[in-house]
């Protein structure tokens, strides 16, 4: 259960890149709350993706909260681009660099929410003495790298681990990987309220299917989450 507000971010990773402006417009009006940007450099992650001058094209398209999931390693020389592409969620991962904590003052010094993300191995413990400069905790149900992998199951306990340890703190806690309307409601019990969807929202034909999956998600989350 959480008292932080219902949030659904469609990943862009699952849209039809050579169409990504009108892809994102039309998961915003699809009623998306933010939007999840899929940042990957082929080394921290065995993929690749887009950097900040297509964040910064993006931009153009909507009004939306950008929700950037930096997959980089090293993540630090790279926050001051991706601030100034429009974010306004940078996410890094506590495995990418040995100066978590200073990762973190970098994004809230750039005027942006700072997130930090968790790979499925990773104890939630390495960030307890961050929870201070934390406006995000991204938890990870697959391993990161592509869309429509197989959600997780032992994610759940991390979740709830992590609302018991961040206590009365304004803090967002997100799930990234296979939420689906078939898992997000453990998910929401166990106290996340922001969500990430790739394949389970860009699925079908445009706007009214994208409209039909975000309130799939969206209903199966409140039935558990009391919001
Ligand atoms: C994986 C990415 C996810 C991915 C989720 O590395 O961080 O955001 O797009 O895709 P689905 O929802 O299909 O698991
Ligand atoms: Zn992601």
């Amino acid at each position: 259960m959480t008292n932080r507000p219902l949030i659904i971010a469609p990943s862009i990773l699952s849209a039809d890149f050579s169409r990504i402006g009108e892809e994102v417009r039309d998961a915003v009006a699809a009623g998306a709350d933010w939007v999840h940007l899929d940042v990957m450099d082929g080394h921290f992650v065995p993929n690749i993706t887009f950097g900040p001058p297509v964040v910064k094209s993006l931009r153009r398209w909507t009004d939306a909260t950008f929700d950037c999931h930096l997959m980089i390693a090293p993540a630090d020389p790279y926050l001051a681009a991706f601030a100034d592409a429009g974010c306004d969620i940078i996410t890094v991962h506590a495995e990418a660099g040995p100066h978590l904590h200073r990762s973190l003052q970098t994004v809230r010094n750039l005027g942006k929410k700072a997130g930090v993300s968790l790979n499925p191995g990773t104890p939630e413990n390495v960030i307890e003495y961050c929870l201070d400069m934390i406006d995000l905790i991204l938890v990870m149900s697959v391993n990161p790298g592509f869309g429509g992998q197989k959600f997780i199951e032992s994610q759940i306990e991390k979740v709830r681990r992590i609302k018991a340890m961040i206590g009365d703190r304004p803090i967002d806690i997100e799930v990234d990987g296979g939420v689906s309307p078939e898992t997000v409601g453990a998910l929401a019990d166990a106290g996340a309220n922001a969500f990430v969807a790739g394949s389970a929202i860009f699925k079908g034909n445009g706007k009214d299917d994208y409209a039909a999956n975000i309130s799939a998600i969206q209903s199966a989350a409140r039935a558990r989450s009391g919001a």
